[in-house]
Protein backbone atom coordinates (compact mmCIF):
# COMPACT_ATOMS: atom_id res chain seq x y z
CA UNK A 1 0.00 0.00 0.00
CA UNK A 2 2.79 2.49 0.74
CA UNK A 3 4.34 1.39 -2.57
CA UNK A 4 0.87 2.56 -4.01
CA UNK A 5 0.71 5.72 -2.33
CA UNK A 6 4.11 6.16 -3.24
CA UNK A 7 3.14 5.86 -7.22
CA UNK A 8 0.22 8.66 -6.74
CA UNK A 9 2.95 11.13 -5.16
CA UNK A 10 5.60 10.88 -8.03
CA UNK A 11 2.49 11.76 -10.41
CA UNK A 12 1.86 14.90 -8.28
CA UNK A 13 4.90 15.94 -7.60
CA UNK A 14 5.49 15.74 -11.51
CA UNK A 15 1.99 17.95 -12.44
CA UNK A 16 1.81 21.65 -12.41
CA UNK A 17 -1.86 21.61 -12.74
CA UNK A 18 -4.32 19.90 -10.44
CA UNK A 19 -7.89 19.76 -10.76
CA UNK A 20 -9.47 17.86 -7.75
CA UNK A 21 -13.09 15.86 -8.53
CA UNK A 22 -14.81 15.17 -4.88
CA UNK A 23 -17.88 13.78 -3.17
CA UNK A 24 -20.74 16.15 -1.61
CA UNK A 25 -20.86 14.20 1.29
CA UNK A 26 -18.88 14.85 4.78
CA UNK A 27 -15.92 12.27 4.02
CA UNK A 28 -15.79 13.99 0.14
CA UNK A 29 -15.68 17.52 1.52
CA UNK A 30 -12.86 16.62 3.94
CA UNK A 31 -10.96 14.67 1.49
CA UNK A 32 -11.28 17.27 -0.65
CA UNK A 33 -10.28 19.35 1.25
CA UNK A 34 -6.97 17.49 2.36
CA UNK A 35 -5.92 17.52 -1.07
CA UNK A 36 -6.27 21.18 -1.82
CA UNK A 37 -4.39 21.89 0.99
CA UNK A 38 -1.53 19.13 0.12
CA UNK A 39 -1.44 20.89 -3.30
CA UNK A 40 -1.40 24.37 -1.57
CA UNK A 41 1.58 23.40 0.65
CA UNK A 42 3.40 22.07 -2.39
CA UNK A 43 3.10 25.64 -4.56
CA UNK A 44 1.08 23.29 -7.11
CA UNK A 45 -2.19 25.30 -9.13
CA UNK A 46 -5.01 24.09 -8.22
CA UNK A 47 -9.07 23.80 -8.69
CA UNK A 48 -11.60 21.86 -7.21
CA UNK A 49 -15.45 20.88 -7.70
CA UNK A 50 -17.48 18.60 -5.67
CA UNK A 51 -19.96 16.70 -7.63
CA UNK A 52 -22.95 14.04 -6.64
CA UNK A 53 -21.62 11.67 -8.28
CA UNK A 54 -19.53 10.28 -11.82
CA UNK A 55 -21.36 10.79 -14.60
CA UNK A 56 -21.49 11.60 -18.34
CA UNK A 57 -22.21 14.73 -17.74
CA UNK A 58 -19.22 14.92 -15.33
CA UNK A 59 -16.87 13.57 -17.49
CA UNK A 60 -17.86 15.50 -20.60
CA UNK A 61 -16.77 18.29 -18.94
CA UNK A 62 -13.68 17.25 -17.88
CA UNK A 63 -12.68 16.01 -21.44
CA UNK A 64 -13.10 19.23 -22.38
CA UNK A 65 -11.43 20.94 -19.93
CA UNK A 66 -7.86 19.24 -20.44
CA UNK A 67 -6.75 19.36 -16.87
CA UNK A 68 -2.93 18.43 -16.34
CA UNK A 69 -3.96 15.96 -14.01
CA UNK A 70 -7.43 15.16 -12.54
CA UNK A 71 -7.39 13.95 -8.94
CA UNK A 72 -10.44 12.04 -7.76
CA UNK A 73 -11.33 11.91 -4.04
CA UNK A 74 -13.79 9.35 -2.30
CA UNK A 75 -15.25 8.75 -5.51
CA UNK A 76 -13.65 7.70 -8.93
CA UNK A 77 -13.02 3.63 -8.20
CA UNK A 78 -15.64 3.07 -11.17
CA UNK A 79 -14.11 4.35 -13.95
CA UNK A 80 -10.10 3.66 -13.35
CA UNK A 81 -9.14 1.83 -16.29
CA UNK A 82 -11.57 4.15 -18.15
CA UNK A 83 -11.15 7.30 -20.37
CA UNK A 84 -6.98 7.12 -20.95
CA UNK A 85 -7.44 10.90 -22.20
CA UNK A 86 -7.58 11.77 -18.60
CA UNK A 87 -4.80 11.83 -16.81
CA UNK A 88 -5.80 10.99 -13.07
CA UNK A 89 -5.02 9.80 -9.70
CA UNK A 90 -7.55 7.56 -7.86
CA UNK A 91 -8.04 7.85 -3.69
CA UNK A 92 -11.64 6.40 -2.94
CA UNK A 93 -12.57 3.66 -0.68
CA UNK A 94 -16.10 2.44 -2.74
CA UNK A 95 -16.28 -1.33 -4.11
CA UNK A 96 -14.34 -1.82 -7.39
CA UNK A 97 -13.45 -5.24 -9.68
CA UNK A 98 -10.14 -6.57 -9.36
CA UNK A 99 -9.65 -5.23 -12.96
CA UNK A 100 -9.64 -1.53 -11.60
CA UNK A 101 -6.46 -2.25 -10.15
CA UNK A 102 -3.83 0.26 -11.91
CA UNK A 103 -0.78 2.35 -10.51
CA UNK A 104 -2.71 5.59 -9.42
CA UNK A 105 -5.83 4.01 -7.98
CA UNK A 106 -4.99 3.83 -4.07
CA UNK A 107 -8.31 1.83 -2.71
CA UNK A 108 -8.66 -0.37 0.62
CA UNK A 109 -10.89 -2.67 -1.47
CA UNK A 110 -7.44 -3.31 -4.00
CA UNK A 111 -5.63 -4.50 -0.72
CA UNK A 112 -7.90 -6.96 0.29
CA UNK A 113 -9.16 -4.65 2.86
CA UNK A 114 -13.00 -3.62 3.56
CA UNK A 115 -13.63 0.42 2.33
CA UNK A 116 -17.02 0.49 4.64
CA UNK A 117 -15.45 0.68 8.15
CA UNK A 118 -11.30 0.20 7.72
CA UNK A 119 -10.40 3.30 5.50
CA UNK A 120 -12.66 6.03 4.03
CA UNK A 121 -12.16 8.35 0.93
CA UNK A 122 -10.56 11.27 2.91
CA UNK A 123 -8.24 8.41 4.88
CA UNK A 124 -7.53 7.26 1.27
CA UNK A 125 -6.40 10.66 0.40
CA UNK A 126 -4.86 12.01 3.45
CA UNK A 127 -2.83 8.83 3.73
CA UNK A 128 -1.27 10.07 -0.14
CA UNK A 129 -0.72 13.01 1.74
CA UNK A 130 1.40 11.83 4.82
CA UNK A 131 3.29 9.66 2.32
CA UNK A 132 4.25 13.09 0.60
CA UNK A 133 4.88 14.72 3.49
CA UNK A 134 4.66 13.67 7.10
CA UNK A 135 4.14 17.28 8.11
CA UNK A 136 0.78 16.86 6.48
CA UNK A 137 -0.07 14.39 9.40
CA UNK A 138 -1.73 17.66 11.07
CA UNK A 139 -4.62 16.63 8.15
CA UNK A 140 -5.44 13.67 9.67
CA UNK A 141 -8.64 15.62 11.98
CA UNK A 142 -9.89 15.79 8.67
CA UNK A 143 -9.32 12.26 7.22
CA UNK A 144 -11.21 11.18 10.87
CA UNK A 145 -14.03 13.62 10.61
CA UNK A 146 -14.31 11.71 6.92
CA UNK A 147 -14.18 8.27 8.30
CA UNK A 148 -17.21 9.21 10.93
CA UNK A 149 -19.01 11.34 8.94
CA UNK A 150 -19.29 7.59 6.57
CA UNK A 151 -20.50 5.94 10.00
CA UNK A 152 -17.34 4.01 9.45
CA UNK A 153 -17.37 3.62 13.28
CA UNK A 154 -20.68 1.65 13.35
CA UNK A 155 -19.21 -1.68 12.91
CA UNK A 156 -17.64 -1.93 16.04
CA UNK A 157 -18.56 1.16 17.89
CA UNK A 158 -15.02 2.53 17.45
CA UNK A 159 -12.87 2.76 14.49
CA UNK A 160 -10.67 -0.07 13.17
CA UNK A 161 -8.73 -1.03 10.65
CA UNK A 162 -5.84 1.27 8.92
CA UNK A 163 -8.47 4.32 10.08
CA UNK A 164 -6.65 3.03 13.50
CA UNK A 165 -3.43 4.27 12.36
CA UNK A 166 -4.52 7.54 11.23
CA UNK A 167 -6.23 8.25 14.63
CA UNK A 168 -2.39 7.53 16.13
CA UNK A 169 -1.16 10.16 13.74
CA UNK A 170 -4.07 12.66 15.03
CA UNK A 171 -2.90 12.06 18.31
CA UNK A 172 1.02 12.92 17.96
CA UNK A 173 0.08 15.25 15.87
CA UNK A 174 -2.01 16.65 18.89
CA UNK A 175 -4.79 16.94 16.79
CA UNK A 176 -7.21 14.56 18.07
CA UNK A 177 -8.45 12.73 21.06
CA UNK A 178 -10.27 9.84 21.93
CA UNK A 179 -12.54 9.10 25.02
CA UNK A 180 -15.25 6.02 25.92
CA UNK A 181 -18.44 7.70 26.09
CA UNK A 182 -21.65 7.32 25.42
CA UNK A 183 -22.36 7.24 21.57
CA UNK A 184 -25.30 9.04 20.63
CA UNK A 185 -24.83 12.09 18.35
CA UNK A 186 -25.39 15.68 19.61
CA UNK A 187 -22.89 15.36 22.82
CA UNK A 188 -22.23 19.07 22.36
CA UNK A 189 -24.79 21.13 21.20
CA UNK A 190 -27.91 19.34 21.63
CA UNK A 191 -30.44 19.87 24.79
CA UNK A 192 -30.51 17.02 26.67
CA UNK A 193 -34.05 15.75 26.12
CA UNK A 194 -33.64 16.21 22.11
CA UNK A 195 -30.10 13.84 22.79
CA UNK A 196 -32.08 11.45 24.31
CA UNK A 197 -35.13 11.44 22.06
CA UNK A 198 -33.12 11.18 18.44
CA UNK A 199 -31.00 8.18 20.31
CA UNK A 200 -31.17 5.34 17.47
CA UNK A 201 -28.10 2.88 17.67
CA UNK A 202 -29.17 1.34 19.91
CA UNK A 203 -32.54 2.57 20.38
CA UNK A 204 -33.75 3.68 24.04
CA UNK A 205 -37.44 1.07 23.93
CA UNK A 206 -39.58 3.28 24.95
CA UNK A 207 -37.67 6.39 25.37
CA UNK A 208 -36.32 7.09 21.78
CA UNK A 209 -38.59 9.51 19.39
CA UNK A 210 -40.93 10.34 22.17
CA UNK A 211 -39.64 14.04 23.71
CA UNK A 212 -42.00 13.83 26.99
CA UNK A 213 -40.46 10.48 27.95
CA UNK A 214 -37.17 11.65 27.65
CA UNK A 215 -38.02 14.88 29.95
CA UNK A 216 -39.26 12.48 32.53
CA UNK A 217 -36.56 10.11 32.37
CA UNK A 218 -33.86 12.64 33.00
CA UNK A 219 -36.36 14.13 36.17
CA UNK A 220 -36.56 11.09 37.50
CA UNK A 221 -32.84 10.83 37.84
CA UNK A 222 -32.69 14.20 39.17
CA UNK A 223 -30.96 15.94 36.43
CA UNK A 224 -31.43 19.39 35.48
CA UNK A 225 -32.37 19.95 32.05
CA UNK A 226 -31.11 23.36 32.30
CA UNK A 227 -28.43 26.14 33.59
CA UNK A 228 -29.94 29.18 34.11
CA UNK A 229 -31.38 30.00 30.15
CA UNK A 230 -29.10 27.69 28.75
CA UNK A 231 -30.13 23.98 27.92
CA UNK A 232 -27.84 21.42 29.24
CA UNK A 233 -26.26 19.13 27.10
CA UNK A 234 -24.55 16.26 27.55
CA UNK A 235 -20.91 17.40 27.97
CA UNK A 236 -22.06 20.17 30.93
CA UNK A 237 -23.12 17.02 32.78
CA UNK A 238 -20.76 15.70 35.49
CA UNK A 239 -19.31 12.28 35.61
CA UNK A 240 -21.96 10.62 38.22
CA UNK A 241 -24.81 12.51 36.13
CA UNK A 242 -23.60 10.64 32.96
CA UNK A 243 -23.47 7.29 34.71
CA UNK A 244 -26.58 7.64 35.90
CA UNK A 245 -28.12 7.95 32.67
CA UNK A 246 -26.10 5.08 30.99
CA UNK A 247 -26.79 2.15 33.83
CA UNK A 248 -30.23 3.57 33.35
CA UNK A 249 -30.15 2.96 29.44
CA UNK A 250 -28.26 -0.48 29.81
CA UNK A 251 -30.33 -1.80 32.20
CA UNK A 252 -33.72 -0.48 30.66
CA UNK A 253 -32.04 -2.07 27.01
CA UNK A 254 -31.61 -5.40 29.14
CA UNK A 255 -34.58 -5.68 31.09
CA UNK A 256 -37.03 -5.11 27.83
CA UNK A 257 -34.78 -8.30 26.16
CA UNK A 258 -32.75 -5.89 23.72
CA UNK A 259 -29.61 -8.38 24.80
CA UNK A 260 -25.85 -8.00 25.65
CA UNK A 261 -24.92 -6.85 22.23
CA UNK A 262 -27.42 -3.86 21.46
CA UNK A 263 -26.44 -2.68 25.36
CA UNK A 264 -22.82 -3.02 24.56
CA UNK A 265 -23.32 -0.38 21.98
CA UNK A 266 -24.40 2.35 24.15
CA UNK A 267 -21.29 2.72 24.76
CA UNK A 268 -18.01 3.70 22.15
CA UNK A 269 -15.30 5.75 20.90
CA UNK A 270 -15.99 9.13 20.58
CA UNK A 271 -13.11 11.24 18.19
CA UNK A 272 -12.49 14.74 19.57
CA UNK A 273 -10.62 17.31 17.23
CA UNK A 274 -9.13 18.96 20.87
CA UNK A 275 -8.14 22.06 19.16
CA UNK A 276 -12.13 23.07 18.46
CA UNK A 277 -13.60 24.51 21.25
CA UNK A 278 -15.86 22.19 23.60
CA UNK A 279 -19.86 22.74 23.27
CA UNK A 280 -19.59 23.91 19.40
CA UNK A 281 -20.58 22.14 16.31
CA UNK A 282 -17.14 21.62 16.01
CA UNK A 283 -15.50 19.77 18.48
CA UNK A 284 -16.96 16.44 18.24
CA UNK A 285 -16.14 14.28 15.07
CA UNK A 286 -19.82 13.47 14.64
CA UNK A 287 -21.17 16.60 14.64
CA UNK A 288 -18.68 18.12 12.51
CA UNK A 289 -19.52 15.82 9.79
CA UNK A 290 -22.89 16.76 9.99
CA UNK A 291 -21.93 20.34 9.69
CA UNK A 292 -19.99 19.38 6.86
CA UNK A 293 -22.90 17.39 5.29
CA UNK A 294 -25.20 20.52 5.65
CA UNK A 295 -23.48 22.79 3.25
CA UNK A 296 -22.40 21.05 -0.19
CA UNK A 297 -25.47 18.44 -0.03
CA UNK A 298 -27.31 22.07 -0.53
CA UNK A 299 -25.05 23.07 -3.16
CA UNK A 300 -22.87 25.06 -0.54
CA UNK A 301 -19.49 22.91 -0.86
CA UNK A 302 -17.07 25.88 -0.48
CA UNK A 303 -18.61 26.76 2.38
CA UNK A 304 -17.69 23.36 3.90
CA UNK A 305 -14.62 23.48 2.63
CA UNK A 306 -13.47 26.71 3.93
CA UNK A 307 -14.55 25.64 7.34
CA UNK A 308 -12.46 22.39 6.97
CA UNK A 309 -9.45 24.90 6.21
CA UNK A 310 -9.78 26.64 9.29
CA UNK A 311 -12.19 29.46 8.91
CA UNK A 312 -13.70 30.41 11.91
CA UNK A 313 -15.57 33.70 10.81
CA UNK A 314 -18.06 33.95 8.09
CA UNK A 315 -17.92 30.61 6.72
CA UNK A 316 -18.55 28.80 9.80
CA UNK A 317 -21.31 31.54 10.22
CA UNK A 318 -22.91 30.98 7.11
CA UNK A 319 -22.33 26.32 7.82
CA UNK A 320 -24.13 27.26 10.81
CA UNK A 321 -27.15 28.64 9.11
CA UNK A 322 -27.11 26.09 6.52
CA UNK A 323 -26.90 22.98 9.85
CA UNK A 324 -30.41 24.32 10.88
CA UNK A 325 -32.08 24.42 7.53
CA UNK A 326 -30.38 20.57 7.20
CA UNK A 327 -31.70 19.57 10.43
CA UNK A 328 -34.90 20.98 9.51
CA UNK A 329 -35.24 18.91 6.50
CA UNK A 330 -34.37 15.74 7.89
CA UNK A 331 -37.12 15.76 10.84
CA UNK A 332 -39.46 16.69 7.91
CA UNK A 333 -37.93 14.43 5.34
CA UNK A 334 -38.19 11.40 8.10
CA UNK A 335 -41.83 12.66 8.65
CA UNK A 336 -42.36 12.32 5.40
CA UNK A 337 -41.26 9.07 4.12
CA UNK A 338 -43.02 7.49 7.86
CA UNK A 339 -46.37 9.19 5.99
CA UNK A 340 -45.19 7.64 2.16
CA UNK A 341 -45.03 4.16 3.97
CA UNK A 342 -42.52 1.21 3.38
CA UNK A 343 -43.73 -1.45 1.07
CA UNK A 344 -42.41 -4.34 1.87
CA UNK A 345 -41.47 -7.33 -0.68
CA UNK A 346 -40.06 -10.83 0.16
CA UNK A 347 -36.36 -9.95 0.04
CA UNK A 348 -36.61 -5.86 0.36
CA UNK A 349 -38.71 -3.23 1.62
CA UNK A 350 -39.02 0.33 -0.21
CA UNK A 351 -40.63 3.70 0.05
CA UNK A 352 -40.80 6.53 -3.00
CA UNK A 353 -40.58 10.30 -1.72
CA UNK A 354 -40.82 11.78 -5.12
CA UNK A 355 -40.12 15.15 -4.79
CA UNK A 356 -40.79 15.47 -1.21
CA UNK A 357 -37.08 14.33 -0.42
CA UNK A 358 -33.99 16.16 -1.84
CA UNK A 359 -32.26 13.19 -4.05
CA UNK A 360 -29.06 14.59 -1.79
CA UNK A 361 -30.57 13.92 1.53
CA UNK A 362 -32.42 10.63 1.08
CA UNK A 363 -29.58 8.52 1.42
CA UNK A 364 -29.54 10.03 5.05
CA UNK A 365 -33.35 9.51 5.50
CA UNK A 366 -33.05 5.97 4.52
CA UNK A 367 -30.13 5.22 7.09
CA UNK A 368 -32.30 7.18 10.07
CA UNK A 369 -34.91 5.50 8.79
CA UNK A 370 -33.78 2.15 9.07
CA UNK A 371 -33.03 2.57 12.31
CA UNK A 372 -36.17 3.15 13.94
CA UNK A 373 -37.95 1.34 15.82
CA UNK A 374 -40.53 0.16 13.85
CA UNK A 375 -38.85 -0.61 10.59
CA UNK A 376 -37.85 -4.38 9.86
CA UNK A 377 -34.23 -5.01 10.15
CA UNK A 378 -34.38 -8.43 7.90
CA UNK A 379 -34.85 -6.16 5.39
CA UNK A 380 -32.60 -3.44 3.13
CA UNK A 381 -34.26 -1.07 3.19
CA UNK A 382 -34.34 0.99 -0.73
CA UNK A 383 -35.49 4.76 -0.87
CA UNK A 384 -36.21 6.63 -3.99
CA UNK A 385 -36.45 10.27 -5.02
CA UNK A 386 -37.07 12.41 -8.14
CA UNK A 387 -33.48 14.65 -9.10
CA UNK A 388 -33.51 17.83 -10.85
CA UNK A 389 -32.71 16.02 -14.25
CA UNK A 390 -36.19 14.08 -13.73
CA UNK A 391 -34.03 10.74 -12.97
CA UNK A 392 -34.46 9.05 -10.12
CA UNK A 393 -32.30 8.59 -7.12
CA UNK A 394 -32.08 5.34 -5.08
CA UNK A 395 -30.32 4.97 -1.78
CA UNK A 396 -30.01 1.62 -0.12
CA UNK A 397 -29.33 0.40 3.23
CA UNK A 398 -29.14 -2.53 5.10
CA UNK A 399 -28.26 -3.40 8.46
CA UNK A 400 -24.72 -5.46 9.45
CA UNK A 401 -26.04 -8.61 9.89
CA UNK A 402 -27.58 -9.00 6.73
CA UNK A 403 -24.38 -7.91 5.17
CA UNK A 404 -22.91 -10.65 7.83
CA UNK A 405 -25.02 -13.15 6.40
CA UNK A 406 -23.93 -12.36 2.36
CA UNK A 407 -25.48 -9.36 1.47
CA UNK A 408 -23.44 -6.81 -0.58
CA UNK A 409 -25.50 -3.92 -2.04
CA UNK A 410 -22.96 -2.34 -4.02
CA UNK A 411 -22.80 -5.20 -6.50
CA UNK A 412 -27.05 -5.29 -6.46
CA UNK A 413 -27.17 -1.54 -7.65
CA UNK A 414 -24.28 -1.54 -9.64
CA UNK A 415 -25.37 -4.19 -11.79
CA UNK A 416 -29.04 -3.67 -11.57
CA UNK A 417 -28.34 0.18 -12.83
CA UNK A 418 -26.06 -0.95 -15.55
CA UNK A 419 -29.17 -2.92 -16.99
CA UNK A 420 -30.58 -0.19 -16.97
CA UNK A 421 -28.30 2.30 -18.42
CA UNK A 422 -27.93 4.19 -14.37
CA UNK A 423 -25.17 4.08 -12.68
CA UNK A 424 -24.53 2.55 -9.13
CA UNK A 425 -21.96 1.56 -6.44
CA UNK A 426 -20.85 1.92 -2.92
CA UNK A 427 -20.24 -0.28 -0.47
CA UNK A 428 -22.06 -3.75 1.23
CA UNK A 429 -24.21 -1.87 4.10
CA UNK A 430 -25.13 1.29 1.94
CA UNK A 431 -25.48 1.87 -1.86
CA UNK A 432 -27.35 4.05 -4.05
CA UNK A 433 -27.66 4.73 -7.97
CA UNK A 434 -29.49 7.30 -10.23
CA UNK A 435 -32.00 5.31 -12.81
CA UNK A 436 -34.08 6.84 -15.12
CA UNK A 437 -38.16 7.68 -13.92
CA UNK A 438 -40.59 4.91 -14.61
CA UNK A 439 -37.79 1.92 -14.36
CA UNK A 440 -38.34 2.20 -10.48
CA UNK A 441 -40.40 -1.52 -10.56
CA UNK A 442 -38.09 -3.27 -12.65
CA UNK A 443 -35.24 -2.06 -10.99
CA UNK A 444 -37.05 -3.57 -7.74
CA UNK A 445 -37.54 -6.57 -9.10
CA UNK A 446 -33.88 -7.11 -10.38
CA UNK A 447 -32.91 -5.90 -7.20
CA UNK A 448 -34.41 -8.44 -4.89
CA UNK A 449 -33.33 -11.46 -7.26
CA UNK A 450 -29.93 -10.31 -6.83
CA UNK A 451 -30.61 -10.06 -2.73
CA UNK A 452 -32.08 -13.57 -2.77
CA UNK A 453 -29.19 -14.90 -4.69
CA UNK A 454 -26.80 -13.40 -2.05
CA UNK A 455 -28.92 -14.23 1.21
CA UNK A 456 -29.04 -18.13 0.24
CA UNK A 457 -25.76 -19.04 -1.56
O1 LIG B 1 -20.17 7.94 -0.48
P1 LIG B 1 -19.72 7.25 0.67
O2 LIG B 1 -18.74 6.22 0.70
O3 LIG B 1 -18.94 8.46 1.14
O4 LIG B 1 -20.77 7.07 1.83
C1 LIG B 1 -20.78 5.97 2.67
C2 LIG B 1 -22.21 5.75 3.04
O5 LIG B 1 -22.33 4.52 3.69
C3 LIG B 1 -22.75 6.80 3.99
O6 LIG B 1 -23.97 7.24 3.51
C4 LIG B 1 -22.94 6.07 5.30
O7 LIG B 1 -24.02 6.55 6.00
C5 LIG B 1 -23.15 4.63 4.85
N1 LIG B 1 -22.73 3.64 5.85
C6 LIG B 1 -23.68 3.02 6.64
N2 LIG B 1 -23.32 2.12 7.58
C7 LIG B 1 -22.03 1.79 7.77
C8 LIG B 1 -21.03 2.38 6.96
C9 LIG B 1 -21.44 3.31 6.00
O8 LIG B 1 -24.86 3.32 6.47
N3 LIG B 1 -21.71 0.90 8.71
O1 LIG C 1 -26.24 8.43 -2.12
P1 LIG C 1 -26.17 7.44 -1.03
O2 LIG C 1 -25.87 8.06 0.29
O3 LIG C 1 -27.32 6.52 -0.95
O4 LIG C 1 -24.93 6.55 -1.40
C1 LIG C 1 -24.54 5.41 -0.67
C2 LIG C 1 -23.17 4.99 -1.13
O5 LIG C 1 -23.22 4.64 -2.52
C3 LIG C 1 -22.16 6.10 -1.03
O6 LIG C 1 -20.94 5.49 -0.69
C4 LIG C 1 -22.09 6.66 -2.42
O7 LIG C 1 -20.85 7.23 -2.73
C5 LIG C 1 -22.31 5.42 -3.26
N1 LIG C 1 -22.89 5.72 -4.59
C6 LIG C 1 -22.20 5.37 -5.75
N2 LIG C 1 -22.72 5.63 -6.99
C7 LIG C 1 -23.91 6.25 -7.10
C8 LIG C 1 -24.63 6.62 -5.97
C9 LIG C 1 -24.09 6.35 -4.70
O8 LIG C 1 -21.11 4.80 -5.64
N3 LIG C 1 -24.39 6.49 -8.32
ZN1 LIG D 1 -16.84 8.11 1.39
Amino acid sequence: MIQRANELVDIIRKSKEIHIVTHIDADGITAGAIASETLRRLGKKYSIECIKQLDEVVINKLLTENHELVWFTDLGSGISTQYPEIKKIITDHHECPPDSDASFHFNPHLFGRDGSYELSGAGATYLVSKALDLKNRDLSGLAIIGAIGDLQDRKFCELRGMNTEIVKDGKDAGVLQTIKDIRYFGKETRPLAKFLQYASDPLIPGVSGREDACVALLQELQIRLKDGDAWRTWVDLDKEEKRKIISTIIQMLLSKGFGYQAASRVLGDSYILCKEEEGTELHDAKEFATLLNSTARYGQYEVGLQVCLGDRGKWLKEALNLLSGHRHNLVEGLQFAREEKIQKRTHLQYFHARDGIRDTIIGIVTNMLLNTEDVDKELPLIGFAFTENGDVKVSARATQSLVDRGLDLATVLTRAAKELKGVGGGHNIAAGATIPKGKEEEFLQMVEREIKLQLVS
